[in-house]
């Protein structure tokens, strides 16, 4: 049996439209999850959305409509957007569906059975905007928005219990937090005492959510009731084994949703007595155009704004770019220049002229078949291992999640391929030694297909386009061999599947 891989986005709010950030982080794990099918591993990837909650029911009365026609509506929206951009995620779960509500509420029943759930009064400041009780030092220091203060009765999970499980897991599991900055954050974060977690809101406050099993009074607070999803979806107390397949998981989330994905989940795991994540990796922020992105500065990356790059340029450059420049480490910043320079150097200028340079040349002098090579001479020899090594490394950097670098590293080695063919120039070598030629345009082209099987998480589209052409009858993902190029195939037409961007374009529109 092929090891199995689970990975999850957040669940997305549905009370605003997607913008760069859910493209980002959702994007990022479906880079992820194909590198593992192509690996072989057994991939469960899953995304989907938030549904309950303060401001979803603010923004359907807002609309003037049901708050579950406002989730349906939202949820839709997503959907959308993920098949847009050829998402292959194994399911989508909204935390509104009848398998989640059970979950949820066979959790809460188990742990207030056991005690670990009781009832108190909170009297002190609350943040209406953010759906948060808050400090006193956070109130003095205005921290959030619309804060009142308020005295009311709530269930709390004992979530203290679980500071010094949770301090020696994270110490004895370096891998479990990652980037390192954020596992330091919450290193810090807990060597405060930690506070039980607040799970109730009245439903005379807020009706838009799972009613407590034990109290029809309440419904449960979001985020308890959120990150219940990544059990859910794999079948917890539905499908043993399924679950046992594939919990724990790998969650790709951002730098913002830590706190909650790093002690109150993990803490809620260990009191429902099951393992923790395999990892939990929080990339930084995307800013636009040197700022933060706000609707106010005009400078907000929604939907609208994704899709007109996609249209200038093709979708793939999208999730490239976001793979190549996405923020994991720090913050990146999202600019127009940088998204169609990335696209004119590296697609249309390295790979677009490479596969304009080979099946030029071999149109020409071959009659567009793949030439058969004569002996490799110790140039070839260091194409084909350099292949193997760039292989090597793709697959260690997709261990520790860094695409960044794994993205670099195949424009790396599609860089080498061009200077080999001005090293040795084929052009002119065809004119009188046509076995010479055909070895170095073979070596060339088995060094090109092996970058563009590579590239096929990042590219799917063009890179499906450019096995067509190739028309070796081989699946994008599945040529990982440098040396398997079978000599004597009819290549078809070539397109042009990077044309140059005239850059002077961007300057005559807003976006
Ligand atoms: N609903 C919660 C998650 C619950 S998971 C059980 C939530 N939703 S969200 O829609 O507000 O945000 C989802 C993700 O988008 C977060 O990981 C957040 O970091 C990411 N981004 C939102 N804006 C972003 C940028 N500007 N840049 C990169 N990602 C950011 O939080």
């Amino acid at each position: 049996m092929s090891p199995s891989f689970y990975i999850t986005t957040p669940l997305y709010y549905v009370n605003d439209r997607p913008h760069i950030g859910s493209a980002y982080t959702t994007l990022i794990a479906d880079i992820i999850a194909m590198y593992h099918r192509m690996k072989g591993d057994d991939v469960y990837f899953l995304t989907g959305t938030d549904e309950h909650g303060q401001k979803v029911q603010q923004a359907a009365e807002k609309n003037g409509i049901s708050p579950r026609e406002h989730c349906d509506l939202y949820a839709a929206r997503f959907r959308e957007l993920w098949s847009y951009f050829n998402l292959s995620n194994d399911d989508f779960i909204r935390t509104t569906e009848e398998r989640h509500v059970r979950v949820v509420q066979t959790v809460l029943r188990k742990l207030y059975d056991e005690g670990q759930i009781y009832k108190d009064t909170y009297d002190g400041w609350y943040s209406v905007a953010d759906e948060l009780f808050i400090s006193e030092k956070d109130y003095q220091e205005g921290k959030y928005r619309d804060v009142r203060r308020i005295s009311e009765s709530n269930y709390y999970f004992r979530m203290s219990d679980y500071r010094e499980r949770l301090i020696r897991h994270i110490q004895e599991h370096p891998d479990f937090i990652a980037p390192e900055n954020r596992r330091n954050e919450i290193l810090g974060f807990l060597k405060q005492p930690l506070k039980d977690l607040c799970i109730s809101r009245p439903k005379e406050r807020l009706s838009w959510g799972i009613e407590l099993p034990f109290d029809d009074q309440y419904v449960t607070y979001v985020w308890f009731d959120a990150l219940l999803n990544y059990i859910t979806a794999p079948g917890y107390l539905q499908d043993a084994e399924k679950f046992d397949r594939y919990w724990p998981a790998v969650h790709l989330i951002g730098k913002d949703i830590l706190t909650t994905h790093c002690v109150y989940w993990p803490a809620m795991l260990m009191a429902a007595g099951l393992p923790l994540p395999a990892k939990i990796f929080a990339h930084g922020w995307w800013t636009s155009e040197g700022q933060k992105m706000s609707k106010s500065l005009g400078n907000f990356i929604d939907l609208d704004t994704i899709r007109e790059h996609c249209e200038r340029v093709g979708k793939d450059m999208y999730r490239y770019f976001m793979a190549k420049e996405g923020p994991l480490q720090n913050d990146s910043d999202f600019s127009r220049e940088r998204f169609y320079q990335t696209y004119n150097s590296d697609l249309a200028n390295d790979f677009g002229n490479l596969v304009n340079r080979i099946f030029k040349l071999i149109g020409k002098f071959y009659e567009g078949k793949i030439p058969t090579p004569a002996k490799f001479s110790p140039d070839e020899e260091a194409l084909k291992a350099n292949a193997e090594q760039c292989r090597v490394k793709v697959f260690e950097y997709l261990q520790e999640l860094n695409v960044n670098a794994l993205t670099a590293e195949i424009l790396r080695y599609v860089s080498s391929l061009n200077r080999y063919l001005e090293i040795k120039e084929p052009w002119k070598l065809a004119k009188n030694d046509t076995a010479a030629a055909g070895t170095v345009l073979y070596a060339a082209l088995a060094g090109l297909r092996f970058s563009a099987a590579l590239l096929y998480p990042l590219l799917p589209e063009k890179m499906r386009e450019f096995f067509a052409m190739l028309n070796t009858g081989e699946a994008p993902g599945s040529v990982l061999e440098w040396d398997t190029l079978p000599a004597g195939v009819q290549l078809q037409e070539m397109i042009a599947l990077f044309p140059r961007f005239d850059l002077s374009l961007l300057e005559s529109s807003a976006q």
